[in-house]
């Protein structure tokens, strides 16, 4: 089969939802049903594969992608949002319902995903999503029409803090969340082909020691942070020890927890203002 040839993880499960998105059609109806394979049908998912074999991710193939369990456009402008992310959505829910947080900022939206995941839920809240990236604005502006919750959402073109769309500032939170980009600049190029070779490198590098925004966000987290705030960061395996020092010397180090993903891996890390 040309999708294991060419190295793909997953090949029959990609090459089923391929064939089901060439025919219209979902995956379930795909395997309990029979459908006709004409001419064009086959001619579609020929080129659907080849995009594949070229290793291009999935999700940027079918153009979307289901996140907590919102249904979210994807394009190459922005990351494919990751399973281990609905562990800082899950983080920042429930300090929400316990602290009544009502303005929220997620730095670094990409597709939108974090923001749209708390806005779908938590619907007395106002949020701001940043991202450096004007395309990927774009998109996380589009999802926020589709999920129907684009009246509490706010994006802003920003690096890091500073805004770049000439508008007022930015202000304060009751929470602030990001998954900044955190590989090593020397790990990219190591990288599966998928992530390496198709994801924006906005979304990916995070210096040399992969650190770089959240010094930059824990710097002046404290000025846009209500008392009683909190910051939530995803970090990558391994990093959760480094980002809580930074978040100390950055004077957040009053309550720092952390929180397992689903395979057990240190993935958010919490700071709270008192
Ligand atoms: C790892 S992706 C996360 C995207 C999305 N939040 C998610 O979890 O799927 C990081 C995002 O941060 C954005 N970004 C990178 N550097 C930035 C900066 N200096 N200021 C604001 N956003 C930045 C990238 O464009 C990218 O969309």
């Amino acid at each position: 089969m040309r999708l294991n040839a060419a190295g793909v993880e997953d090949s029959r499960l990609d090459a089923e939802l391929l064939m089901a998105f060439a025919a219209g059609v979902t995956r379930e109806r795909l395997i309990a049903t029979t459908i006709a394979i004409d001419d064009g049908l086959r001619e579609r998912y020929a080129r659907l594969i080849d995009k594949r074999v070229a290793r291009m991710p999935l999700a940027y193939i079918v153009g979307r992608r289901e996140f907590y369990s919102i249904d979210l456009e994807v394009t190459p402008e922005v990351l494919i949002p990751r399973p281990e992310t609905e562990t800082l959505v899950t983080t920042a829910l429930t300090f929400i319902k316990e602290r009544k947080a009502l303005r929220v900022i997620d730095l670094g939206t990409g597709s939108g995903a974090i923001a749209l995941a708390i806005a779908a839920v938590e619907r007395n809240t106002q949020i701001v999503a940043t991202d450096v990236s004007a395309a990927a604005i774009a998109v996380a502006a589009r999802n926020a029409i589709r999920v129907g919750v684009a009246a509490r959402v706010e994006f802003r073109r920003a690096d890091c803090w500073t805004v770049i769309d000439s508008g007022e500032a930015i202000g304060r939170f009751d929470l602030i969340v990001s998954n900044p980009p955190y590989v090593r600049d020397a790990e990219i190029a190591s990288l599966a082909p998928e992530i390496r070779d198709y994801e924006p490198r906005a979304a990916l590098a995070g210096g040399p020691d992969g650190l770089d925004l959240y010094r930059r966000i824990a710097l002046d987290a404290t000025i846009h942070l209500t008392p009683g705030g909190s910051l939530m960061v995803e970090v990558g395996e391994g990093q959760a020890t480094e980002v809580a020092t930074i978040f100390r010397a950055a004077g957040l180090g009053e309550i720092i927890t952390v929180v397992n993903d689903l395979a057990g891996i240190p993935r958010v890390v919490v700071a709270r203002r008192s």
